[in-house]
């Protein structure tokens, strides 16, 4: 960890905010994990960030599929749902690996599921419940990911 910042969002409408406010300091080349048990808002927070490059559609959960792309200009935004992932091979044959690569941004929910076989991530969010809404932490692991979070506080 290099850099981490912390927030306190009491709706969803907060944390539709505060993604989209990510996606405009994200380029091409980042990978983000979103941790937090079943619930707790990642998918909300990647529609943030679909909604901060304009994508105006439906976000789906990729629940049984794994992955759904979101072709934007220039670029593509994978958005993974690893909760069902089952085996490398899996991971192989389907070509996920190939979805990593700079001129795409991937959006990895569960990715403990995955362990090793994911590149590290530029920042982790990580979501928990409150009585009230929901806390979120944002660290980022490189400098590209400390550069995004020292731009939105
Ligand atoms: N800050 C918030 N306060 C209260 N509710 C919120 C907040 N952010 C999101 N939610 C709500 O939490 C619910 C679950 O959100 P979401 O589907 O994004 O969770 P998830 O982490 O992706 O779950 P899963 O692990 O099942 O994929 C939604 O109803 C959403 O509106
Ligand atoms: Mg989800």
């Amino acid at each position: 960890m290099i850099f981490d910042s912390n927030y306190d969002l009491k709706d969803e409408s907060e944390t539709l905010r505060l993604a989209k406010g990510i996606a405009s300091h994200l380029y091409p080349g980042m990978n983000l994990y979103l941790r937090g048990e079943l619930g707790a808002g990642k998918t909300t927070f990647v529609r943030g960030i679909l909604r901060g490059f304009g994508y105006q559609d439906k976000v789906k959960s990729p629940t049984y599929t794994l992955v759904e792309s979101y072709s934007l200009e220039g670029f593509t935004i994978y958005h993974f749902d690893l909760y069902r992932f089952k085996n490398e091979t899996e991971w192989d044959d389907a070509g996920f690996r190939e979805h990593f690569k700079n001129t795409s941004i991937c959006l990895v929910e569960w990715p403990e599921k995955a362990g090793h076989i994911l590149p590290k991530p530029d920042i982790s969010i990580e979501l928990s419940h409150r009585a009230l809404g929901r806390h979120l932490r944002l660290i980022a692991y490189t400098a590209l990911g400390t550069e995004c979070l020292k731009a939105i506080i």
